[in-house]
């Protein structure tokens, strides 16, 4: 493959790696937010393509024209979005399509080539998905200039690295009502993203509606059969494929209690309740699947079917009274045999309704047909070793976003590495050493030891990658705030080249691109203000102040059931609070820390705006301490925001100290220096799995963020 960016004329070859100093030197209207970065970006000169009305799509050899006449109509909608401008129909500006096939499929063809120029936009794509991956990429050149809306002339060359590029949501845990949904998918489509898995049935409900088993869906809300036909269909216009999820043996609570005919229930408890799955040793449950699965698979046309296969108990079968007469009969030596007897008799019924079946990795192993499709999600050893056994395999180890990682954790995990995510064997050995408990969750599934290459045999098995946002602490309404902009950095993992790495430019481009989903139309920041204004109906500016410069603690530190379930107390906890509400990454506080490092650098002009931002998040402090004082849903966080005040105080000091050209004193370094421990220890606390578990997390579940800018402008003061 070829990655580079050119400049015609100049004969200028760049990497993409030096793609941001190109755009800097580049005149402002050059410098677009393509994310996921294309293969190649030749800027042909200065010169401009004036966009004075609706983009015309003329479509050669793309097959059935309707579904892109639909996705020009999109295009045009999200221009008008963007800029705000109503443009002139009877000036329309011209877009050749040609595809070289017209074989549709969402991962087939995807490939284009996109020219901008004076006559127009040429789109050379290699099928009619590769049309919605090119109109992606022009939604994202559109640019305002005084004049109206302009597009730099330039040649792309696209063409994805992996055709499986997804994300998972959780409607089991918690239903993710039809808008919501659709919502994601209208995001997916403009960062190329062609997967959405649906994880349907779990312990907490079945979520599609069964008319064979209707007792599936008495316990709580579902999708109606007509629902999920729109919705494919409306993923399917987007290329976009939904993969539904359907958890068996284990994570069944919601079918044995509807059905407690095809399940096993244990008569330990744990963590506080009887263990539940499906029953392996009755014929019931094979039948009861065939006719379920067999209700489910043709409302999802995709040739796709999930599984789960997950964490099942070790122990919930040991009380089934037929399990003994069954493990003698097939010879099974152990429960993980008994579990991988009944995967292959699922198997074969997904296999009879003409599916291919996918499952989660503890799948790997059971002697499952080799087409089976493997979802790595512990470490990269899992994706490692499902590709040796010759499973194609999706990775989702690392790519956690219900984890709340920053978007340059995962994005700086390369799907095809080895050994890149997971618990290291260190980290794993300490944590076994605090408490036979913890010994007992670390298993070595958890650990990623050192590991070889994956050989070229592995890597055609690796398909792609999907990012999961399990449900527990992702309501309906938060569903926009957790999955972006995050999806869309890894979005840019699973599409560009390896070699995409640079993660400043990514945060660069992401802070542009999320600006853009949300004018597009995502809920995220609607979901912020709606908790801040709750909370604070008197002045939920002070509340937002706060939130934008805090993220929340990680790795389920946030999650307040599992410490109550593992003292055996049932604990519902209300997803209101500011942790629940505050970015990942706050962009404002990596903003900050950008224009403090330039300023660092010397650009001295940027001491105005530095001071300014400084100084709002000083006084805050004021406003806030009058809206949390007798607010219970601010109280906890009173400390967050004085830390907030004296971080700024200190930044505010060093930049006076830099314009007087005077050196911070040694006690003035140590004072500062006192909070940015503090604040570096409390990024640290939720860095890890487990941690939640073994550290003291900061006050109100939040992390202040402005720590690495104000460093920035601390040592300048100090080294004066
Ligand atoms: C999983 O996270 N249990 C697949």
């Amino acid at each position: 493959m070829n990655f580079r960016i050119e400049r015609k004329g100049q004969g200028v070859t760049k990497s993409l790696g030096l793609w941001a100093g190109l755009l800097l030197a580049a005149p402002a209207h050059a410098a677009p937010a393509l994310m996921p970065l294309p293969q190649s970006v030749t800027l042909n000169g200065d010169k401009m393509l004036a966009i004075a009305g609706p983009l015309r799509a003329d479509m050669r050899g793309c097959g059935d024209a309707t579904p892109l006449d639909r996705a020009a109509a999109r295009l045009n909608r999200d221009v008008f979005k963007h800029t705000g401008l109503i443009l002139d129909a009877k000036t329309p500006v011209a877009v050749s399509v040609t595809c070289r096939d017209a074989t549709g499929g969402v991962d087939a063809g995807e490939a284009y080539r996109l020219t901008v120029g004076a006559s127009g936009i040429a789109i050379d794509a290699d099928g009619p998905t590769g049309v919605l991956r090119a109109f992606a990429t022009v939604r994202q050149l559109v640019g305002l200039s005084p004049l109206g809306i302009e597009i730099p002339h330039q040649t792309i060359g696209d063409a994805p690295r992996f055709g499986w590029r997804g994300v998972m949501l959780d409607t089991a845990r918690q239903f993710i009502s039809v808008a919501t949904i659709k919502r994601q998918i209208d995001a997916m489509e403009r960062l190329k993203l062609n997967t959405l898995h649906l994880h349907l049935s779990d312990d907490q409900g079945f979520r599609v509606e069964s008319l064979r088993y209707p007792k599936l869906n008495a316990g709580g809300e579902y999708y109606r059969q007509a629902e999920i036909r729109d919705l494919v269909a409306y993923a399917a216009d987007r290329g976009i494929r939904i993969i539904p999820e359907f958890d068996v043996p284990g994570h069944s609570r919601a079918i044995v209690e509807a059905y407690p005919e095809v399940g096993s229930v244990s008569k330990t408890l744990f963590l506080g309740q009887p263990e539940m799955a499906l029953n392996p040793a009755s014929d019931a449950t094979y039948r009861f699947l065939e006719r379920l699965f067999g209700e489910m698979a043709p409302l999802f046309p995709d040739p796709h079917f999930h599984i789960g296969g997950d964490e099942v108990s070790k122990t919930v079968w040991a009380d089934d009274a037929g399990m003994k007469a069954l493990m003698a009969r097939e010879k099974l030596a152990d429960y993980k045999a008994v579990e991988a007897h009944f995967l292959r008799r699922a198997a074969a019924i997904v296999r009879r309704l003409g599916k291919t079946m996918i499952g989660w990795e503890e799948v790997t192993g059971a002697g499952l047909p080799k087409d089976t499709i493997v979802q790595a999600w512990q470490t990269s050893n899992a994706m490692a070793d499902a590709t040796a056994t010759g499973h194609r395999t999706i990775m989702s180890a690392g790519y956690y976003l219900n984890l709340l990682m920053p978007a340059d954790y995962g994005y700086g995990i390369d799907p095809a590495a080895t050994s890149a995510a997971g618990l290291t064997p260190e980290h794993a050995k300490m944590l076994r050493g605090l408490s036979p408990l913890l010994a007992n969750f670390v298993t070595d599934a958890l650990v990623d030891f050192p590991h070889a290459a994956l050989s070229p045999e592995q890597e055609k098995l690796l398909i792609g990658a999907e990012a999961p946002l399990w449900g527990e602490i992702a309501p309906d309404q938060l569903i926009d705030h957790h999955l972006w902009p995050r999806a869309a950095a890894l979005a840019e993992r699973f599409w560009s080249p390896a070699t995409v790495t640079d993660k400043a430019d990514m945060y660069r481009r992401l802070a542009v691109v999320a600006e853009q989903l949300t004018v597009s139309g995502l809920d995220d920041r609607a979901n912020q203000q709606r908790i801040a204004a709750r909370i604070a109906p008197n002045d939920s500016g002070a509340v937002a102040n706060l939130l934008a410069v805090t993220g929340p603690v990680r790795n389920m530190a946030h999650d307040h059931r599992i410490k109550a379930m593992l003292a055996g107390k049932r604990f519902v906890q209300p997803l209101n609070a500011l942790a629940d509400a505050a970015p990942v990454d706050s962009l404002v506080a990596r903003r900050f820390a950008d224009d403090a490092a330039r300023y660092a650098g010397g650009e001295r002009a940027l001491a105005g705006a530095l001071k300014a931002q400084l100084a709002d998040w000083r006084d805050n402090d004021a406003r806030f301490q009058e809206v949390a004082a007798g607010n219970r849903m601010l109280e906890a966080a009173r400390p967050t925001s004085e830390l907030i005040a004296a971080l700024a105080c200190a930044g505010l000091d060093a930049v006076d100290a830099v314009e007087a050209g005077r050196k911070l004193s040694p006690a003035e370094v140590d004072a500062a220096n006192k909070l940015l421990a503090r604040l570096e220890q409390e990024e640290a606390a939720s860095w890890r799995p487990f941690d939640a578990f073994i550290r003291p997390q900061p006050a109100a579940d939040l992390i202040v963020k402005i720590g690495p800018g104000v460093r920035t402008l601390v040592d300048a003061a100090a080294a004066k």
